[in-house]
């Protein structure tokens, strides 16, 4: 028990601190060191035992964070020590260790230990951490979890796991993201543990007014994010652990999958019906049917017989494939298997603890894992992609089963002491045992992949899709919620699981459509869709024991419904390109939780998703309410943040809003009190199969494009930039050539676009100056604006011409269309 001597009280100091930007305070043979990277976040790392934190090593948190400093200002107060950065300030009491980190100017505290910086346990390998969990306290995040948002009264564990048919509370899943999103009522905070050891976190489940952090092993390391607005945090986190990979253009369209298409000749029936029944596809993935025996990089020539000509014919159809490549090397020596091979030859495999290869079985029978904590592994891995990536033109690629899942043992995983040999930069040369790596043997699969891809073809972005992986692994690209169930509790959380994915970095990601194992109702998949195509990776998906289930399955009446879902996403591609561009950039992710949008959108006190359950954010101006239950026909609410509301599929204003009500704490309805535009409201719903509730916020203007049947094609006529006005009206519109880096280099634009509306009702709309040297396929706006309720004069001033208006009562909107220019061009409509 490192703490718990009293023999070792309270021998440090502050001026121990050996960098500028840190200090370290020698506390009960504890060595906590403190370092303010940014104003805004700081790192605590503390070492046991009177030792110093181990070697700075991290496979999440960027070196070039890690190495940042920012000023300091330490002082000590009586047992008190501490420092403040611009931002933050730090205490540590020097008899209990207890450090409280709080935000220097208002006194926000956001985080406190309870007692003491840490619990060794008894066997001085792990550790716990108590922190204090306030009255007024939520908790959004950790990637994968599948049950409600908040996370306040539940207990995690962090432990990458194969989880075929997981339901809701089933834990761990896939992935470990050690990072979650505070929420008190003075702000939000961001914190991330970086251990890559089984660790587990309690949000006062089993001590109530506490936080407990626990790790059976690994550095105590971590990171407080000050915030103040959950967009911050998002920033800050990426910041921190990287930003998504950009992805190619052509991921934002639909995508068809399935295990279970047997042969080529099915394959291509697919991509020929889709195209029959005219629903718009970018992607057709390949599970592993298409291998021989299960064999990665193989393809079974008899089922196959002309691959090439097929990734080729779908390529020219606007229809990218997708393989599935899984990390498990089949055991198939003397056969030319080349990844079994050269990866013998080169001595690229995990080890078992007596020194010889770990082989067990997986899809090809036994098998054997390369060890992906090697730079020179993941480099022999990328090189596997030769064939597939340059010669048959596959488009991206797929790791799977890369917890790494192993069949046939109770653990569904790799004994914990199988060895890697780490050698990496940035890290000591050293053996580490499995128990170490597990949480990021997945994270490093999707690396090497992703680098590889990057090494064959630089100026192409890749695109790779895992299961499993760990904090800032969405700088290698997307992920997906695993195998999901065709149930109705699986889609409605669907939703909270990949906003949490989304808050913990994987902007890109998405669940399969329809559901995973078993069979969806016709009801259940066309649902599915509706709400999978405001989601940010839209893929039907299915087990190869299920029905089958491609939007046409059910009938003609489903598939019609399905097909409008899909086409509004494509009509919306210029939107969705812009929030993806924004996502890559900052962090932010494209589904966000309504408190993301409204911070301040509280309900006595708590975050309005909260009580507006199941509703959420599609960027910054779409708000898709599906029904809380999505299989009711009954009657429901939908919550609208203050600020003004129309319908996307109307345009017209919400009209009909009621006073929220919401459940009391004593189960009571509460009404609350109706302050007009400054509060929220409700708007009641009566569920209907063919339409989904998605509203525009006042303010926004979103561009849209004609239907295409792929994003390849170029869409015909203008850009259509739709306005919907209200406070701050706003909004932007992002192109580049969606495939390359060249945005990197300026070749991208960007165009500001701005809405105001006067007192006599006369509106303007500012069409800012197209910034980067990339010339988008659009050479005309088609502007609508909406809510327009006085017939405006059919004439309008625009860089000194006159221009026709149509008014259309009805709509109450009015549509004006104009060439484009280099310039900034404002119009005012009067
Ligand atoms: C795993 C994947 C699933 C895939 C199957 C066969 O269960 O999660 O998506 O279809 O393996 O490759």
């Amino acid at each position: 028990m490192a703490l718990a001597s009293p023999a070792l009280s309270a021998e440090g100091l502050p001026t121990l601190g050996t960098q500028p930007n840190a200090s370290v305070y020698k506390v009960r043979g504890a060595v906590i060191e403190i370092a303010a990277l940014r104003g805004d976040i700081v790192r605590v790392r503390i070492g046991r035992n009177g030792n110093r934190p181990p070697p700075d090593e991290s496979w999440a948190a960027l070196g070039t964070s890690r190495e940042s400093r920012a000023p300091i200002e330490r002082f000590t107060r009586g047992q008190i020590a501490g420092f403040t950065t611009s931002v933050i300030k730090v205490t540590v009491d020097q008899e209990s260790g207890a450090i409280v980190i709080s935000d220097r100017k208002t006194g926000r505290v956001l985080m406190a230990d309870r007692r003491q910086a840490f619990r060794a346990d008894p066997d001085g390998a792990g550790f716990s951490m108590g922190k204090s969990l306030p009255d007024d306290a939520h908790y959004f995040g950790l990637g994968d979890k599948f049950g409600p948002l908040d996370l306040l009264g539940r207990s995690f564990a962090m432990w990458n796991t194969d989880s075929y048919g997981f339901q809701e509370g089933h834990d761990p899943l896939y992935k470990d993201i050690p990072f979650f999103v505070g929420y008190t009522r003075q702000g939000y905070y961001g914190f991330f543990l970086d251990n890559t050891w089984r660790t587990t976190f309690d949000f006062g489940h089993e001590k109530p007014g506490q936080v407990t952090i626990a790790a059976d092993n690994g550095p105590i390391d971590y990171y407080v994010m000050a915030g103040p607005t959950p967009k911050d945090v998002e920033r800050q986190y990426a910041w921190l652990t990287g930003t998504p990979a950009m992805p190619p253009r052509w991921t934002l369209g639909f995508q068809q999958s399935r295990w279970g298409y047997p042969t080529e000749a099915s394959v291509r029936d697919i991509v020929a019906h889709l195209k029959r029944d005219r629903i718009p596809t970018d992607a057709m993935w390949l599970d592993v049917d298409y291998q021989q025996n299960y064999r990665p990089f193989t393809v079974d020539p008899k089922t196959f017989p002309r691959f090439h000509d097929m990734v080729q014919t779908f390529s020219r159809e606007g229809v990218h494939t997708i393989a599935i490549t899984d990390l498990h090397i089949a055991d198939h020596p003397n056969a030319g298997y080349a990844p079994y091979d050269t990866g013998i030859a080169q001595d690229r495999f995990v080890k078992k603890a007596d020194g010889t290869n770990y082989i067990a079985p997986v899809w090809p029978g036994p098998a054997l894992f390369p060890d992906f904590t090697q730079k020179a592994t993941r480099d022999w891995w990328g090189a596997l992609y030769r064939q597939f990536y340059l010669t048959d033109g596959i488009a991206g690629f797929w790791n799977d089963m890369d917890e790494p899942a192993v069949f046939d043992t109770p653990t569904k995983t790799m004994p914990l002491d199988n060895i890697h040999r780490i050698d990496e930069p940035g890290f000591a040369s050293r053996k580490a045992l499995h128990a170490e790596i597990h949480n990021i043997y997945g994270m490093q699969n999707h690396r090497a992949t992703y680098e590889g891809l990057l090494a064959l073809k630089p100026n192409e972005r890749p695109y790779v899709m895992t299961r499993a992986s760990y904090a800032g692994g969405q700088r290698y690209g997307t992920t997906w919620t695993g195998d999901n169930s065709s149930n109705w509790n699986h889609l409605r959380l669907t939703v909270p699981m990949l906003e949490s994915l989304g808050l913990g970095g994987f902007a890109f990601a998405g669940a399969d459509i329809g559901g995973f194992a078993g069979s969806p109702s016709a009801d259940l998949l066309t649902r599915w869709i509706e709400i999978g195509m405001f989601q940010p990776l839209a893929r039907d998906h299915s087990d190869e024991d299920s029905q089958p289930q491609e939007p046409w399955v059910g009938g003609k009446a489903q598939e019609d419904i399905r097909r409008r879902f899909i086409e509004e996403r494509y009509r919306l591609l210029p939107y969705n390109y812009t929030l993806a561009e924004e996502a890559a950039r900052t962090g932010i992710p494209m589904i966000r939780p309504l408190f993301m949008e409204f911070p301040e959108g509280l309900l006595n006190g708590i975050p309005l998703d909260l009580a507006a359950w199941g509703q959420f954010m599609w960027g910054p101006s779409l708000m898709v309410a599906p029904p809380p239950t999505p299989e009711s026909p009954a009657p429901y609410s939908v919550t609208l943040p203050a600020g003004g509301w129309y319908d996307y599929w109307t345009g017209k204003p919400v009209s009909g809003v009621k006073p929220l009500k919401l459940w009391g704490a004593s189960g009571m309805f509460l009404t609350l009190k109706d302050e007009g535009a400054a509060s929220p409201h409700a708007l009641p719903v009566t569920p209907r199969l063919d339409q989904l509730p998605v509203f525009v916020r006042a303010g926004s203007i979103i561009p849209r494009q004609a239907l295409v049947q792929s994003t390849d094609e170029t869409p015909k006529g203008p850009l259509e930039i739709d306005v919907y006005p209200g406070a701050n009206c706003h909004g932007s519109v992002y192109a580049d050539d969606g495939h390359s880096f060249d945005y990197r280099n300026g070749a991208y634009s960007r165009t500001d676009l701005t809405c105001m509306q006067h007192s006599d009702g006369s509106i303007d709309v500012s069409i800012g100056k197209p910034e980067g040297s990339y010339t988008p396929w659009w050479h005309s706006y088609h502007i609508v604006v909406h809510g327009v309720t006085r017939r405006l004069s059919q004439s309008v001033i625009e860089r000194g011409h006159t221009l026709a208006v149509v008014y259309d009562a009805d709509q109450q909107s009015v549509a004006l269309e104009f060439p484009t220019s280099a310039d900034a061009i404002k119009v005012a409509l009067q």
